[in-house]
């Protein structure tokens, strides 16, 4: 099946702030983290079959250090490395597998250093 997009300027947006000013985005933005622990973003899901599936999300991060964020789905929390894309303008995918439920699911990317998320453009199924 196709990919289904969801924009991160549309989740649920925990010490964050929706921006447009770093060109490459869709939507109307990205979400610019606030350089803390524990900032995030969580989105509703919606899954037809129960099952393993891939999630790609959409970043930039304009330093050269990781941004790692934990990724939540289903109860069962998986850290994911956001490395440098070279600048605030370049973005790249990350991706990681989590086994979803049939309907409704809760997934949030929360960050889990000082220095925040990167900037997240969004998720997609
Ligand atoms: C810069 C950049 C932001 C980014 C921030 C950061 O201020 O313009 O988009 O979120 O750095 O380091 O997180
Ligand atoms: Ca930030």
């Amino acid at each position: 099946a196709a990919a289904t997009l969801y924009e991160a300027e549309n989740g649920t947006i925990s010490q964050g702030v929706v921006e447009s000013n770093h060109a490459g985005f869709t939507g109307s933005g990205f979400v610019n983290l606030d350089n803390v622990a524990g900032s995030s973003v969580e989105w509703t899901i919606q899954a037809a079959d129960p099952g393993p599936v891939t999630l790609v999300l959409r970043y930039a991060n304009g330093t050269a250090a990781d941004r790692p964020m934990t990724l939540t789905a289903g109860g069962t929390g998986t850290t994911l490395s956001f490395p440098g894309t070279g600048s605030w303008t370049t973005w790249r995918t990350a991706t990681v597998r989590v086994t979803l439920t049939a309907g409704a699911n809760a997934v949030k990317a929360t960050s889990t250093t000082a220095n925040g998320g990167p900037n997240l453009d969004s998720l997609s199924v």
